[in-house]
């Protein structure tokens, strides 16, 4: 029988990394190669080397590489970037366009000659501005490049909901659109616990205070981490994708895809929901929206449309 096993190319070996790496293995989606600058060679190989002998205590059959040489992490089925600076205390995501671009420049050069055949997740920041640059100087097909960051915000957001309302988070369905910024869009009108509407469940002032807690998420944890963001919760929003790509499971998650006339926009990465399978991204979703939410989606794209113009490829 041809052998099957998948391989996951994981560039970055920090926080979100090690995290990525730790998941992929406990869901047995395949062997793991995790990648990082010689710098930081002993930190993806101890990473390695440590979940590697994690594997042995519950069965695992999935190996982890730690490596700093791209012909390792050649022909990886799915490739996932945290490479990058991570924003400090009273930083926006914007102010890491330059140095995350720099950075960009050379992983999407390299997934170029090594992966490309991949489906490729970027979660550097600013997020949108940073899988643009990945598609247009990967060359790789569109639907084969997608951002992280709606899956992360909708479960923030699911998240403070169910905390909320003290109910389970299972029963919580909600989706937020747009750029991954402060200007994102949580969906309330769409959203539901139990199949409630979540406007008929908490008051508005509650809900308005939960919409800004989600908005500035990422925020509320690098102020508390202080050198660093959020990991957990991204890594785990990426696996998601990742696996929804590699076992064709065509879930419906929210996601930077190109958008090329959908929404009204052309030409640029913007977070909206999309269909996950085999082929990439398969399908882009497209919610009905009132004009007060168009309002608001829009200023959203303004937001991404302004740091992407600062985007030198
Ligand atoms: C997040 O939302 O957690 C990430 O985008 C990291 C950040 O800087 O907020």
């Amino acid at each position: 029988m041809a052998h099957t096993k998948k391989k996951i190319g994981l560039i970055g070996g920090g926080q979100i990394g090690g995290n990525l790496a730790l998941l992929a293995v406990q869901k047995q989606l395949g062997d793991v190669v995790l990648y990082d600058i010689p710098a930081a060679e002993g930190m993806v190989k101890g990473k390695a080397l440590d979940i590697n002998q994690l594997s042995a205590v519950d069965g695992y059959d999935c190996r982890v590489t730690g490596t700093t040489d791209w012909k390792d992490v050649a022909g990886s089925d799915v490739v996932i970037i945290t490479a990058g600076v991570p924003r400090k205390p009273g930083m926006s995501r914007e102010d890491l366009l330059d140095v995350n671009l720099k950075i960009m420049r050379d992983v999407a050069a390299n997934i170029k000659q090594h992966c490309p055949n991949a489906f490729v997740i970027n979660v550097a920041n600013p997020l949108d501005a940073m899988v643009f640059a990945l598609q247009k100087i990967s060359g790789l097909p569109k639907n084969m490049v997608v951002g992280m960051a709606g899956v992360l915000d909708t479960s923030r957001f699911k998240c403070f909901v169910a905390e909320a309302l003290g109910s389970s988070i299972r029963d919580v369905e909600a989706l937020v659109l747009g750029g991954h910024g402060d200007d994102m869009v949580p969906l309330v009108r769409h959203s539901t616990v139990g199949g409630v509407p979540l406007t008929q469940l908490i008051a508005k002032d509650k809900l308005d205070a939960i919409i800004d807690r989600t908005r500035k998420g990422g925020a509320e944890l690098v102020a508390l981490y202080k050198t660093g963001s959020a990991y957990f919760a991204p890594a785990a929003s990426s696996i998601a994708m990742a696996e929804s790509y590699l076992l064709d499971r065509k879930r419906v998650l929210p996601a930077a895809a190109l958008l090329e006339g959908q929404y009204g926009i052309n030409g640029y990465f913007f977070g909206v929901p999309v269909q996950i399978g085999a082929g990439g991204v398969e399908k882009i979703v497209e919610v009905e929206l009132n004009e007060a939410e168009k309002a608001e989606l829009n200023k959203s794209f303004d937001s991404v449309k302004k740091t992407v113009e600062g985007v030198k490829l």
